[in-house]
């Protein structure tokens, strides 16, 4: 049997203005630098772009210790939401948390789907920005 994984909480990290924002989006980032730059070298001038200012971000974290160990980030579209920037660190795979944070998305966005204003229709459209290779995990 696998391993049970370590103690750990998602939370979403707050919204533009709100205090904490900056601290847990560089928590965010910093995972997305050590996964895509160090590990898929992937240059890191792209690794922030201009849909991070707005997006809705959700940071993994061990507990106690508040170690940030994935992220993933849901942005609002033109009538859609955009999954992107998936990762979970090389360490804390295979335990189920890229599910976990995937599961987490889908959650906020059934909520924020609801909410007064939306421009999102009955029928909620997820759209996932991945790489080839990682197919078979969205699949699932
Ligand atoms: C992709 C990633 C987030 C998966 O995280 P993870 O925590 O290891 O995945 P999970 O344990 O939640 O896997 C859920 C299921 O998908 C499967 N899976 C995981 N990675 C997979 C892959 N690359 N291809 C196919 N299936 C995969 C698992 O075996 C598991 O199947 P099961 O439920 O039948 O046991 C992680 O491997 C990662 O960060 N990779 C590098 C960054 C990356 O590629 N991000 C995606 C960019 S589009």
């Amino acid at each position: 049997m696998a391993a049970p994984p370590p103690p750990h909480e998602i939370i979403i990290v707050p919204a533009p203005g709100q205090p904490g924002r900056e601290e847990l989006r560089q928590q965010c980032y910093d995972v997305r630098i050590d996964v895509f730059h160090h590990e898929q070298g992937f240059p890191l001038d792209t690794e922030v772009d201009d849909l991070d200012d707005t997006a809705t971000h959700f940071l993994l974290r061990l507990t106690p210790s508040l170690k940030p160990i994935g992220t993933i980030r849901c942005a609002k579209m033109d009538g859609y939401y955009k999954l992107s920037r998936l990762a979970v660190l090389k360490d804390y795979r295979k335990y189920r948390f890229g599910r976990a944070l995937v599961q987490s998305l889908h959650d906020f966005v059934k909520v924020d789907a609801k909410t007064p204003g939306s421009r999102v229709s009955d029928t909620v459209k997820v759209a996932c920005h991945s790489q080839i290779p990682v197919k078979g995990f969205y699949g699932k």
